[in-house]
């Protein structure tokens, strides 16, 4: 992770996030955002050093829906900072299958865990969860609504990539209906500025309307849709592609005729600009091919690395951790 970082003049008390629940990137504001920004890279950069910093706690990943990145990230970012880790994957394993509610769950997790990270199919879960319990709540994706800290490793990627997360022009293309990982990031990247949105679906996937009323109210960002990506792709700084989401569907024939409408390739790369970066939340199905891994605007690993240092930047903030060389309150680690 990379460069200029733009310095942070925050109070004591606006850097503490401690006990803080993240159900949508709104619960942190935008300096504590940069300050997470500037925190992973020093992670990054000193990962022996902060290895025990959050020995002795605990993390609970309580996942009701498939995940292979999350889930592993999240479990990754605790044991690279010396806590432990419980939790299940798939709710058929859990109470829940029995009727348990997920207030009870919580309830009865907070007895053992220190910090939640919990990935639900229903909208507004990871905000039940957070009421339910004092401690904090990461929203690891709640159905089609919001996914905070996909948010954050794809922030990270495009500062490492053009050493700003401002002033970009930056294509959305895939299922903008059901994807969530967009939704959180406009939502977000609305709150910095001054970035041109390119909406790139199928009119039977378009863009909700909340989150379009939410870059028409931000000062200084803009959007456009359209169908064709390849009419526009030139243009992009950045292209995020989604995956058309099959378990969002009602109906499988929509999905089948949905699913191949945009295949990033080499071809269509040739149109793009050499220095425009190819992000992706992973998992990909068909719509990038695999001949574009190679080619170094390809972004979307990096954006894996990057989503376990922030979720390791953002454990140790809300768990109040200290981080060993680490100055919360300066900013003499940024580098210019
Ligand atoms: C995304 C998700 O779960 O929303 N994956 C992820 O968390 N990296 C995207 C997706 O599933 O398509």
């Amino acid at each position: 992770m990379a460069d200029k970082i733009p310095p942070v003049q925050l109070s004591k008390s606006q850097f503490n996030l401690v006990g803080r629940s993240v159900v949508t990137l709104d619960d942190v504001s935008a300096p504590q955002i940069s300050y997470l920004l500037r925190k992973a890279r020093y992670i990054s950069d000193h990962l022996p050093e902060v290895s025990q910093a959050a020995a002795g706690k605990i993390l609970a990943t309580l996942f009701y829906e498939p995940s292979t990145r999350t889930r592993l990230s999240f479990e990754t970012a605790m044991l690279r900072l010396g806590g432990h880790v419980i939790g299940f994957a798939g709710a058929q394993n859990a109470s829940v299958s029995k009727g348990e509610s997920i207030a009870d769950t919580l309830k009865t997790v907070a007895n053992y865990a220190d910090v939640v990270a919990i990935r639900h199919p229903k909208e507004g879960a990871a905000l039940v969860a957070s009421k339910s319990v004092d401690i904090p709540v990461i929203n690891a994706g709640d159905g089609g609504h919001m996914h905070p800290t996909q948010t954050l490793a794809d922030l990270a990627t495009l500062q490492s990539r053009f050493s700003r997360i401002t002033d970009l022009t930056i294509g959305l293309c895939g299922d903008l209906t059901f994807g969530r990982t967009v939704h959180s990031l406009i939502e977000t990247l609305c709150r910095f500025g001054n970035v041109k949105f390119v909406l790139i679906s199928p009119k039977e996937l378009k863009m909700p309307q909340y989150v379009l009323d939410r870059i028409k109210a931000s000062q200084s960002c803009t959007y456009e849709e359209v169908t064709d990506l390849t009419a526009v792709i030139g243009d992009l700084d950045a292209l995020y592609m989604t995956r058309v989401q099959k378990e969002r569907f009602f109906n499988e024939d929509d999905y089948l005729r949905l699913r191949d409408t945009y295949i990033l390739d080499a071809a269509k790369l040739k149109l793009a600009k050499p220095t425009m970066a190819v992000l992706h939340p992973l998992p990909r199905v068909n719509e990038i091919a695999t001949e574009v891994d190679s080619d170094p605007r390809a972004a979307y690993f990096e954006q894996v690395k990057n989503g376990m240092l922030m979720r390791m930047a953002l454990m140790s903030s809300v768990l109040g951790v200290k981080l060993p060389g680490f100055a919360e309150d300066d900013t003499k680690e940024v580098r210019a």
